[in-house]
């Protein structure tokens, strides 16, 4: 078979710091494991804005459906927020999403052992923790129609619909059922069943797809106490399911758990192309910092990690994926910390480009 193609869109603030490190360990899967990809490169968010006028051109659109996966960086930044709406860079974001149809969004909030002292929560919480929220990423409040801001009796109204059709719930319930079965074997599906009707039909939607998945310990929790379980008792939970804004909500919360949003990944996966491969889309869950932009600050963790759910969702490289998150792992267990993973007396950080550094080298000694 043809080597695996990668479309890298870094984007705006952060992202193509961070990326930069991705590509050198792409380049090594190439050298040291003959795990080679075809790599290419284009513009998203506010850097594509910036050349063509438009978040996402049409030529970057069509590439992104035609390869294997999408890495992402950020999109986003100060010097886009005027811009009209329409092209705002999170408009180009949410286009892939949309058009290549990603609805199952996994998010893992994993905590490592050498960071469960840096938790803004009490260590026992969350050492060990493993949390996957599966977030539907393409319907719901940020696609609904009607939508927008109008005048009625002289008065601005701004309207957007929360839609759902069982389709839609029972495809982001399969992927979350398929998940657990090969984790801890318990869903917790959240919505607000006691306030939105779309709330009661995700509710019952689930425990319908339930049926398949006797095995699995299913259960539901409205999402505003979902958010307070996840800070009271975070392990009590396998894997989360819920809706789009929910689960944007949820997963920084989540994310924030584990100590730092620098280390947290996630993939959009879609339908299966004709090669057997979902349509997929690899992104930190970080933004684009333009705070830290541009001063070599940012932790590239997020985004490596993301390029292991690569291997392991896109590329069947479970073994490689292993080896990656291994290395991670070792770094941090050895006192590797870029300035996020850091209090203010804690020494000197590791910059973006050393913590790629000394996570080659531990990919070097897996070897
Ligand atoms: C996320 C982000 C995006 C979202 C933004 C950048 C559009 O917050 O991926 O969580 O709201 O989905
Ligand atoms: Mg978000």
């Amino acid at each position: 078979m043809a080597n695996p193609s990668l479309l890298i869109l870094a984007g705006d603030g952060i992202g193509p710091e961070v990326m930069d490190e991705v590509k050198r360990i792409i380049g090594w899967f190439g050298d040291k494991r003959d795990l080679t990809f075809v790599v290419s490169e284009d513009l998203v968010g506010g850097a594509a804005y910036d050349a063509h006028g438009v978040p996402l051109h049409d030529d970057t659109m069509a590439k992104a459906q035609e390869v294997d996966a999408v890495l992402l960086g950020a999109v986003g930044g100060p010097k886009y927020d005027n811009l009209d709406f329409s092209v705002k860079p999170e408009r180009g974001l949410l286009r892939l999403r949309k058009e290549m149809d990603l609805f199952a969004n996994l998010r893992p909030a994993q905590c490592f052992d050498a960071l469960a002292d840096f938790s803004s929560l009490k260590k026992d919480l969350i050492a060990g923790l493993d949390i996957m929220i599966v977030r539907e990423l393409t319907s719901g409040v940020y696609f609904g129609e009607p939508r927008g801001i109008h005048i009625e009796d002289n008065m601005r109204v701004g309207i957007n619909t929360q839609r759902y059709t069982e389709a839609e719930i029972e495809r982001a319930a399969r992927a979350a059922f398929d998940l657990a079965m090969k984790r801890g074997k318990k869903v917790c599906s959240m919505e607000k069943a006691n306030v939105m009707e779309s709330g009661i039909l995700w509710r019952d939607v689930v425990t319908e797809v339930h049926a398949d998945y006797q095995e699995v310990e299913l259960s539901h929790m409205y999402a505003d106490n979902g958010a307070m379980q996840l800070v009271r008792a975070p392990k009590q939970f396998d894997v989360i399911l819920t809706d789009n804004l929910f689960g944007d909500i949820l997963s920084d919360c989540a994310a924030m758990l584990t100590g730092s949003l620098g280390m947290l990944p996630s993939a959009s996966l879609g339908l299966p192309m004709a090669n057997g491969r979902p349509k997929a889309m690899y992104e930190p869950v970080h933004g684009s910092a333009p705070d830290i932009m541009g001063q070599a600050k940012a932790n590239p963790i997020a985004c490596i990690l993301s390029f292991a759910m690569a291997l392991r969702y896109s590329f069947d490289e479970g073994a490689e994926a292993d080896r990656l998150e291994a290395a991670i792992e070792k770094v941090l267990a050895d006192g590797a910390r870029t300035g996020d993973l850091m209090g203010p007396e804690d020494g000197t950080p590791l910059s973006t480009t050393e913590m790629g550094d000394v996570i080659l080298t531990a990919l070097d000694e897996s070897l």
